[in-house]
């Protein structure tokens, strides 16, 4: 099975749980405090981050890479965005993603598609392109940047997992077990790929703590 099925295989079944992150609703209470006190803080201020970092949207063409539930999907649409494509490789993800966009009356703004990003073939390019929690179970980050620079107009938002926390282990052993492969980087292996793939970066931030399994935020430009 190669890591692209196995990532797919992954987020199918845990698209409900993924989401319920965002939307509290009740999981074990075990799962809840891993949440409460890890996930959930992690997940908000990614978003938080690279939303700030996205705006302003009005008028643009976003595309949003492994958009999971499409949680960014309906905040980006609320700021007048030109038209935001959410693709995911998980139905199950694109499921939860097109059911929010209806319930929140956004459906023509919005598009969904399923499908892997390193082997759609895309037919414009994008005024903004978000890839939030993609590069973690990436295995070939050269290629997977080297695309988003081939379709990019004016700036890529960038998450990447960074490579040592306290508790980087356990989320390995965690993805692990669950036979979802996954990936970190430090700070200099961002500079170089960056670098490598002809992109140039204009600001970045850390979210997380040396405790956390936190996030790189990178803004690239062409
Ligand atoms: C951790 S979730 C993040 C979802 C969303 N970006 C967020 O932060 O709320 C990662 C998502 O990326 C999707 N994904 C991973 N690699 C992908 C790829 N190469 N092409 C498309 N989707 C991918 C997975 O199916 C999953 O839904």
């Amino acid at each position: 099975m190669d890591d692209s099925t196995k990532v797919h295989d992954h987020f199918q079944k845990v698209s409900g749980a993924f989401d319920s992150i965002y939307s509290g609703e009740q999981r074990s209470f075990i799962y809840r405090m891993v949440d409460i006190l890890f996930r959930r803080r992690i997940l908000e201020g990614r978003r938080n981050a690279i939303l700030e970092f996205a705006s302003p949207v009005k008028d643009k063409d976003i595309l949003d890479i492994g958009c999971g539930p499409g949680r960014y999907v309906v905040m980006l649409a609320k700021d007048e965005p030109s038209s935001i494509l959410g693709l995911d490789m998980s139905d199950s993800m694109i499921e939860l993603a097109k059911r929010l966009a209806a319930e929140r009356g956004i459906t023509d703004i919005c598009k969904f598609e399923k499908g892997g990003f390193l082997k759609k073939e895309f037919d414009k390019k994008f005024d903004i392109i978000i890839a939030a929690g993609v590069a973690d179970y990436t295995s070939d980050p050269k290629v997977f940047l080297s695309k988003i620079k081939d379709i990019l107009n004016e700036r890529a938002i960038i998450s990447f997992p960074v490579k040592w926390t306290i508790f980087t282990p356990i989320r390995m052993l965690w993805l692990f077990k669950r036979k979802c492969p996954n990936y970190y980087y430090s700070n200099s292996d961002i500079k170089r790929l960056v670098k490598e793939c002809g992109l140039k970066i204009k600001s970045s931030k850390k979210i997380g703590s040396f405790l956390v399994p936190g996030n790189y935020i990178v803004v690239c430009e062409n």
